[in-house]
């Protein structure tokens, strides 16, 4: 028995998405947001099952190299940039393109490019803030940077100008239309290529959908709208997040459940105990009632999560026995469901995982990988 939890990643799901995605935006050129460990997927597997997209995209340049050195040979995007000139030198090394979202990054490139001029050496994004507040230069800011970075001469290649979308998940939200035309109105005047859907922007609002695109959550299977789940939108999850049950046990009318005895049986019931907690990236606040699957049945979470462990109410499903297995979400329960319970959206339940937590990927090229119908009968692993 190996017990403990596991994260099935379902490499064809994730390409299925893409193709919905490139469905949607069937003129966009995409760039796969593969970040934070491609949203907790796996960065490496996921870089790899996502060769029909036509670049990548990372937050930071340290997650970019380790790509170059399993072979990705496509675009790279720095969604934040280079900060400093080691990572700058790393940047022109692996050929990423970079995002430059303030004046500071932009001394930065011709501080480097002073010392090494090299034709060609840097593609850089401008990122511009149409009302996301976070990164970017102000509109009125964006040509005077122009100026700037194309006085650099052919050391730098202007690849395009990009905004974020602060409330694409709300289709109805009338800032989306204010930010896609303040961007397109830009990229026009300047004659330069534009970037600016998200994944709730590609499915949501047309004008999203502009030279390039860049989907994240929906890759992965989360949807990315308020008002539709992710089955409505056809997208398939990719991870399935399982366990199983150490224990079953019969508790008497009265007993009380887990640290802080938040729970009380209500009557003499069977209660079980699952491998996972927040130790495993669980979180730790979600509350009584919170859903799982066990053998496949709804059953509801009770008492408080702990570091290894949480406890299910198995009335609804008497015939459960120790090693049974247990979905914490994916296939048969939407993470968007869990995350509603605890409060948090389906992002943030998929990325915080623990390296504890085994990932088995399936469907990946070259790799055979021998499905568990249950847990603790896995025997098979490939990736990390
Ligand atoms: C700049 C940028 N572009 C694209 C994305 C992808 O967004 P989503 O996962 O909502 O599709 C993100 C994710 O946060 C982002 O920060």
């Amino acid at each position: 028995m190996k017990p403990g939890p596991w994260a099935r990643i379902d490499l064809d799901a994730l390409r299925a998405n893409l193709a919905i995605c490139r469905r949607a935006a069937p003129t966009s050129r995409i760039w796969a947001v593969i970040k934070a460990n491609a949203y907790g997927h796996d960065l490496s597997a996921c870089a790899a099952a996502l060769a029909d997209a036509d670049g990548l995209a990372v937050a930071r340049v340290q997650e970019a190299p380790g790509l170059r050195g399993i072979g990705i040979d496509r675009p790279i995007l720095v969604l934040e940039g280079a900060m400093d000139d080691a990572e700058l030198s790393i940047a022109i090394a692996t050929r990423l393109e970079l995002v430059v979202h303030a004046a500071w990054q932009a001394e930065l490139i011709q501080a480097h490019l002073d010392r090494n001029p090299q034709p060609g050496s840097v593609r850089v994004w401008i990122k511009v803030d149409t009302g996301m507040g976070r990164l970017g230069l102000l509109p009125a800011q964006v040509e005077a940077m122009l100026g700037r970075l194309r006085r650099l001469g052919s050391a730098l290649e202007l690849a395009g100008l990009m905004t974020h979308l602060a409330n694409a998940d709300d289709p109805l939200h009338p800032m989306t239309a204010q930010q896609c035309e303040q961007a397109r109105a830009l990229a026009d005047r300047f004659g330069l290529p534009l970037s600016v859907g998200n994944s709730a922007g590609i499915l949501a609002h047309p004008a999203a959908r502009t030279d390039w695109a860049r989907p994240g959550i929906m890759l992965y299977g989360g949807s990315p709208l308020l008002d539709q789940t992710a089955a409505d939108l056809g997208l398939k999850p990719v991870m399935t997040l399982a366990s199983q049950l150490i224990a079953v046990r019969e508790l008497p009318r009265g007993a009380t459940v887990g640290y802080g005895s938040t729970y009380r049986c209500p009557e003499a019931m069977p209660v079980g105990v699952v491998a996972i907690g927040y130790g495993d990236g669980y979180p730790r606040h979600a509350p009584t009632g919170t859903p799982v699957l066990v053998r496949g049945q709804r059953a509801p979470l009770i008492g408080r999560v702990s570091m290894d462990m949480i406890s299910v109410d198995l009335r609804a499903v008497p015939e459960a026995v120790a090693g049974d297995p247990v979905t914490l979400w994916g296939q048969g329960l939407p993470v968007e469901e869990v995350a509603a319970h605890v409060g948090t959206i389906n992002y943030e339940l998929l990325c915080r995982l623990s390296p504890r937590v085994r990932h088995v990927h399936v469907h990946q090229p070259g790799i055979v990988a021998q499905e568990p119908t249950h847990p603790a009968m896995h025997t098979h692993e490939a990736g990390a």
